[in-house]
C-alpha cells in the first residue's frame, strides 16, 4: 500500500530553462486543488541539504507564468553527489514533513532524484526542465521552444549587419552535446550552413558550400555552430582563421550567443507545457506512482521511467537535416 501523500516538495536543479515558474506554479496549484500541501525547496539539491525550504500555496505563485528563470532559484551541487549529502537532504526532508518530490531539471538532476529514491524511498516525478532538449521521453523538453525563438530572433538581428557588410558570421549557440538547438534554429533562421555533433558535414563541404553560396550571389552568410559540435575539430574562432586563409575574399566575424539563450520570458507553448506536466506530475504522485518523467508525446502527457529518460539517446531529425540542405541552394 503506497503510503499517502501528504506534503510535495518542488525544486529547481541544474541549468535553468524558462517555464520553470511555469511549471512551480503549476506543481504548486495542483496540489493545491488535490488539498494536499506543497513546499517550495530553494537552489535544487542545494536547499535541500541545508533546509531551505518554505512553504507554498495558490496565491505564492501569482504573475510569474510568464517570468523566466526560476524563482526558487537553481544550483548544481556537487554535495549531493556524496552518500553524506543525500543523507543531509533527507533529514531535512524528514523535518519539513515532506513525501514526495516533484524534480525540475535536466537529465542529471533527475538521476539525482532516482538515486536519492533508491536510498531512502522519497517517491518523485521529473520534469524535464532544459534548453538542450537532448532528454528521451519527450518530444520537446521544458524551454527548449523558448530558446528556439530566443536564438532565431539573435541570428535575425546578427544578419542586418552581415548583409550590410557582406560578411559571413559563425554564431554559436548552446545545446551540450547535442545539436537540437542548432538545427531547429538554424532552419528556422535560414542559416547557410549548420554544424552539429550528429552530422560530420566536414571542412572541405563547409568551404564547397561557403563558395557556392557567394557563386549565387549571396553576399552574407551565417552558419550556426552547436557548441558541443566537434566534427571539424574546430571551435568557432578557429573556423574563422580557417575560412579566412582559405576563402580570403570572405570578411568574418563571430558571434557566441551563450547564457541568453537560458533567458527570456517563456514561449506560450512552454507555459502551456508547463502547466500540463506540473499537473500531470502531481496526479502521478497522488496516484502512487514514482521515479517517472512527465513528457510529451504525439499532443499527449506520458510518464517514462526515469531510467530509461536518462539513459536514453534523444536523436536528430534527419528529416529535417535534408530540409536544410535544400533551404540552403
Ligand atoms: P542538469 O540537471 O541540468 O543535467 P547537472 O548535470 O549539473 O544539471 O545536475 C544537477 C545536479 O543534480 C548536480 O549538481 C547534482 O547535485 C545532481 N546530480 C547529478 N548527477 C548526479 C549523480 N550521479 N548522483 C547524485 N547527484 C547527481
Ligand atoms: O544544459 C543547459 C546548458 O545551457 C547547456 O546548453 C550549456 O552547455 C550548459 O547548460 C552551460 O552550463 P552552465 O550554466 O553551468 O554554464
Amino acid at each position: 500500500m503506497s503510503r499517502k501523500i501528504e506534503k510535495i516538495g518542488v525544486f529547481t536543479s541544474g541549468g535553468d530553462s524558462p517555464g520553470m515558474n511555469a511549471a512551480i506554479r503549476a506543481v504548486v496549484r495542483s496540489s493545491a486543488f488535490w488539498e494536499r500541501e506543497c513546499m517550495g525547496i530553494y537552489r535544487g539539491y542545494d536547499g535541500m541539504i541545508t533546509g531551505d525550504i518554505v512553504p507554498l500555496n495558490a496565491r505564492s505563485v501569482n504573475n510569474i507564468i510568464n517570468r523566466g528563470g526560476t524563482f526558487l532559484k537553481s544550483a548544481r551541487c556537487p554535495e549531493f553527489r556524496t552518500a553524506e549529502g543525500r543523507k543531509k537532504a533527507y533529514k531535512q526532508l524528514q523535518v519539513a514533513g515532506i513525501n514526495a518530490l516533484v524534480v525540475i531539471g535536466g537529465d542529471g538532476s533527475l538521476t539525482g532524484a532516482d538515486i536519492f529514491h533508491g536510498e531512502y524511498g522519497i517517491p518523485f516525478i521529473g520534469i524535464p526542465g532544459t534548453i538542450d532538449n537532448d532528454i528521451f521521453g519527450t518530444r520537446t523538453t521544458l524551454g527548449f521552444d523558448t530558446a528556439l525563438n530566443t536564438v532565431v530572433e539573435a541570428i535575425d538581428k546578427i544578419r542586418d549587419t552581415a548583409s550590410s557588410h557582406h560578411r559571413l558570421f559563425f554564431v554559436e549557440v548552446m545545446g551540450r552535446d547535442v545539436g537540437h538547438i542548432a538545427l531547429n534554429a538554424g532552419v528556422g533562421a535560414g542559416a547557410e550552413e549548420i554544424l552539429i555533433p550528429e552530422e560530420d558535414l566536414g571542412l572541405d563541404r563547409l568551404l564547397q558550400s561557403l563558395e557556392r553560396s557567394r557563386r549565387r550571389g549571396k553576399s552574407s552568410s551565417i552558419v550556426v555552430v552547436a557548441e558541443g559540435d566537434r566534427t571539424t575539430g574546430k571551435n568557432v574562432y578557429e573556423l574563422k582563421d580557417y575560412v579566412e586563409k582559405n576563402l580570403p575574399e570572405y570578411d568574418v566575424r563571430v558571434s557566441v550567443l551563450g547564457h541568453m539563450q537560458r533567458g527570456g520570458a517563456p514561449s506560450c507553448f512552454d507555459r502551456v507545457l508547463a502547466s500540463r506536466m506540473g499537473v500531470k506530475a502531481v496526479e502521478a504522485l497522488i496516484d502512487g506512482k514514482s521515479n517517472l518523467m512527465v513528457g510529451i508525446h504525439d499532443k499527449e502527457m506520458i510518464l517514462t521511467p526515469v531510467k530509461e529518460a536518462i539513459k536514453g539517446q534523444t536523436k536528430i531529425d534527419k528529416e529535417l537535416i535534408r530540409v536544410s540542405d535544400i533551404m540552403t541552394l
